[in-house]
């Protein structure tokens, strides 16, 4: 077909969600209708980022315009846009926002079974230089009967069924997990549609790229301090890694998936969980990591492990391609053995 014909037979996300339910014997269909919602509130969301400047989206909310009219600050109009989808998308019964101290309960006659967690708009320190930014969300099940407890909330990320990221950058991708591999979509904005460009995707056993600020170094513990040295300057006559560190940990998450290496968030002196959300940011992360071939831990045990104990809950975070993450617990655990010994 010449690129100047026009596809007829696009693989969707919507097409692709049909498909997979087809396959799955009694899906009733709600968790495409979720997704569905999601994917409207994220082609929104990619409008605004994209025309954000033109329309005065970036600063501070609480300001007005000249017409007077109250701005919304892209992270405030994005977090409105994942709540008024899901709630009116008949298949979620309670949300939990970054930018919402307490959990949202969808009124009884709007709720359905899945509980989503979100980061609306993740990388806030890049909103307003135009560097990539993304969305964040984990869909689970609440599977007692009766109103939502604290006890349907808190579960770790081994209860997920579904876990995504959007990434506004140079193009707007969504990658999306329902537990049979990872896959990617491109919005191609001439249709306004998520096409499926990317099908199983592996990350490599093993990368050439450490992501991590390293302006904490004086804070970090000697786990993450050797750990990098050995990157660095490699004893092996190995290559040094290069480093790579956007600030968005959608962007830095999604280049790990695609070229392989590490992503790491870990605790330091002054944050000694570090600074990424359990619920919305680490578990739908390592719960994609994993599914692509990869590991993610805290350093002592798998992101998807926790137990939570509040919705806003940070933890360490160390994800990446396979040898790469055990070189990390390699070293993590040669300093438990010298702790043990008293050295
Ligand atoms: P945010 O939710 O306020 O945007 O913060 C989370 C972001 C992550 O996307 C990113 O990995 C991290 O903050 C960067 O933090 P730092 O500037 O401390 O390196
Ligand atoms: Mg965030």
């Amino acid at each position: 077909m010449g690129s100047e014909e026009l596809q007829t037979d696009f693989m969707t996300m919507t097409r692709f969600m049909l498909e997979e339910q087809s396959r799955c014997e009694g899906a009733t269909g709600e968790l495409t209708q979720l997704l569905n919602s999601l994917m409207t509130a994220i082609k929104a969301i990619s409008s605004a980022v994209r025309k954000a400047g033109i329309s005065k989206l970036f600063g501070i909310a609480g300001s007005t315009n000249v017409t007077g009219d109250e701005q919304k600050k892209l992270d405030v109009l994005s977090n409105d846009l994942f709540i008024n989808a899901l709630k009116s998308s008949f298949t979620a019964c309670a949300l939990i926002s970054e930018e919402d101290e307490d959990m949202i309960v969808v009124d009884p006659d709007r709720a359905g079974k899945y509980i989503v967690a979100f980061d609306p708009l993740d990388g806030s320190s890049n909103i307003d230089c135009l560097v990539s930014i993304g969305s964040i969300f984990a869909i689970w099940k609440k599977t007692s009967p009766g109103p939502v407890t604290s006890a349907d909330i808190l579960v770790s990320g081994q209860s997920l069924v579904a876990a995504g990221y959007a990434l506004y950058g140079s193009a707007t991708m969504m990658v999306l997990t329902t537990g049979c591999g990872v896959n990617g979509f491109m919005l191609d904005p001439a249709i306004g549609e998520f096409v499926l460009t990317d099908r199983l995707i592996q990350v490599k056993t093993r990368g050439k790229i450490y992501s991590i600020n390293e302006g904490y170094a004086a804070l970090w513990d000697p786990v993450v301090t050797e750990y990098i040295k050995q990157k660095k300057f490699p004893e092996d006559g190995q290559k040094a890694y290069n480093a790579r560190y956007i600030g968005s940990m959608v962007a830095d998450v999604h280049r790990t998936l695609v070229y392989g290496g590490i992503f790491l968030y870990p605790g330091n002196k002054n944050s000694p969980n570090g600074k990424i959300r359990l619920l919305y940011e680490a578990n739908p992360m390592a719960f994609i990591m994993e599914q692509a071939g990869g590991l993610a831990t805290t350093g002592t045990k798998d992101i998807l492990s926790i137990q939570p104990g509040q919705i806003h809950q940070r933890c360490p975070v160390i994800m990446g391609s396979e040898e790469d993450v055990r070189d990390f617990l390699a070293v993590a655990k040669k300093h438990r053995k010298q702790e043990k010994e008293g050295k």
